[in-house]
């Protein structure tokens, strides 16, 4: 596959490729594609705005209806009587105000910040509107700026689409088939357990809230809708509390076995059942607890391990007859498990397998548009994970961290009391274990 892997930026510049290409925009393009393809390794379909305008501006791709611009900008603002309404009146005239509020300045307990989301209208830029507004005297700084599609896409109950129905079924059947094949055993007991309680079978498409309070009860894992992009950072610090986010879109029907994006095919089919299993849960979280506060290049490397585990990762197969060394191994990546054709070239074809080993996996390239060329296996997830808390514990991090259950909150271990509270806890947890232990042994 990677099919659930590639994305539609990725494929979409065809036509335009093939025009004749400066030295500098073909370099410029592989540059692109090489921070591209670690970015959607995560299965996550992220490209900085500024990259792609960067592209289609050198390859002259023509911009689409590009919709209505919404800017969020940080005003200064008096925190006298009369402060609030003397900045709006300094807003430029050719914006709708969507969002307002205050916060408390940092800088000074006479001035507060005025967080301000406003629509664009009449072609003004955010460029333009930030001018006219320090030309107004205003202090501001721009928060973000995005674009509203100018059309309202008309809304369809998820999972109620014929046609999306249809190409649902054809997949979840063959998959179905491949899965008892090839799938580790956590997965194939859970995903019977999806099918018992939420909904999952070749004639329905099952719903995220079904499947979310599912995986609470099970793990603590919840998961959410995203409808756009988001960053490598952003992905993994989902992980981290416990929070996978989802796609919600079914593939194109003309070609089932394809999707330039990761889709819900993917997703429901591919990742749901694992976070039903303690043991992947916590290595999923602890990928994610490792991502917060770590560098741009330690981000990098944890982007990488995900794709080689929890999107193409493979397990040993405990039944397996050790004598034929293919079929020693069992599937639990999620990547391969939406993926008729790469599920049978990861078990049955002949690319390169080795054990998990974090500082030999960080160096494998993540491959977008076809087969990954190595996989990597693992005797289990407990496995996985000790030598994950291994490699994560040599990255420099700015603070420690640690998931509170209770609260579902991370908390910074940066002072005494949090950290005595934390000793408590496991103090706690260890005299409930060690009493355990006298009853069973
Ligand atoms: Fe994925």
């Amino acid at each position: 596959m990677a099919s659930a892997m590639k994305f539609l930026y990725y494929n979409q510049p065809k036509k335009t490729l093939s025009r004749t290409m400066t030295t500098s925009q073909s370099t410029h393009l592989e540059d692109f594609k090489v921070r591209f393809r670690r970015s959607g390794s995560l299965g996550i379909p992220f490209v900085p705005e500024e990259d792609m305008r960067v592209l289609k501006r050198e390859l002259a791709i023509e911009e689409v209806d590009e919709g209505m611009t919404l800017l969020t900008v940080i005003v200064k603002t008096v925190r006298a009587k009369g402060g609030i309404s003397e900045t709006i009146e300094a807003l430029p005239k050719m914006i709708v105000i969507k969002h307002l509020e205050t916060r408390d300045s940092k800088q000074s307990s006479s001035e507060l910040d005025l967080l301000i989301e406003m629509e664009l209208h009449g072609r003004l830029t955010n460029q333009e509107a930030i001018e006219e507004m320090k030309k107004n005297g205003l202090q501001v700084q721009e928060v973000s700026s995005t674009i509203a599609p100018s059309v309202q896409p008309k809304f369809i109950e998820p999972g109620t689409n014929e046609e999306e129905k249809k190409t649902w079924s054809v997949i979840y059947k063959t998959l179905r088939e491949l899965h008892l094949k090839y799938a580790c055993q956590e997965f194939l007991d859970n995903f019977e357990e999806l099918e018992r309680h939420c909904g999952y079978s070749e004639n329905n498409i099952p719903q995220l809230e079904d499947i979310s309070r599912f995986l609470k009860a099970k793990t603590g894992f919840r998961v959410r809708p995203v409808a756009g992009y988001l960053s490598a950072r952003d992905f993994l610090a989902g992980l981290a509390f416990r929070v996978f986010f989802c796609t919600q879109y079914v593939r194109h029907s003309a070609n089932p076995f394809y999707t330039p994006e990761p889709d819900t095919v993917h997703e429901l089919m591919g990742h749901m059942a694992l976070f039903a299993d303690p043991d992947f849960a916590q290595f999923s979280q602890e990928i994610g607890l490792a991502s917060l506060g770590a560098s741009e290049e330690d981000l990098s490397k944890l982007a990488t391990l995900y794709f080689f585990s929890i999107e193409f990762g493979l397990s040993c197969d405990s039944h397996a007859d050790k004598l034929d060394s293919r079929l020693k191994y069992k599937v639990y990546g999620a990547g391969l498990l939406s993926s008729a054709e790469e599920l049978r070239h990861a078990i049955e074809g002949s690319p390169s397998i080795y054990r998990f080993d974090p500082d030999r996996v960080v160096e494998q390239e993540c491959l977008i548009t076809t087969f990954q060329s190595a996989y990597f296996y693992t005797r289990n997830f407990e496995e996985a994970q000790s030598k994950l808390r291994m490699f994560t514990s040599s990255m420099k991090r700015p603070f420690v961290v640690r998931y509170d259950a209770y609260t579902e909150c991370i908390q910074v271990l940066n002072n005494k009391q949090n950290l005595f509270l934390a000793i408590n806890a496991l103090r706690s947890d260890i005299n409930l274990l060690a009493g355990a232990l006298h009853y069973v042994l």
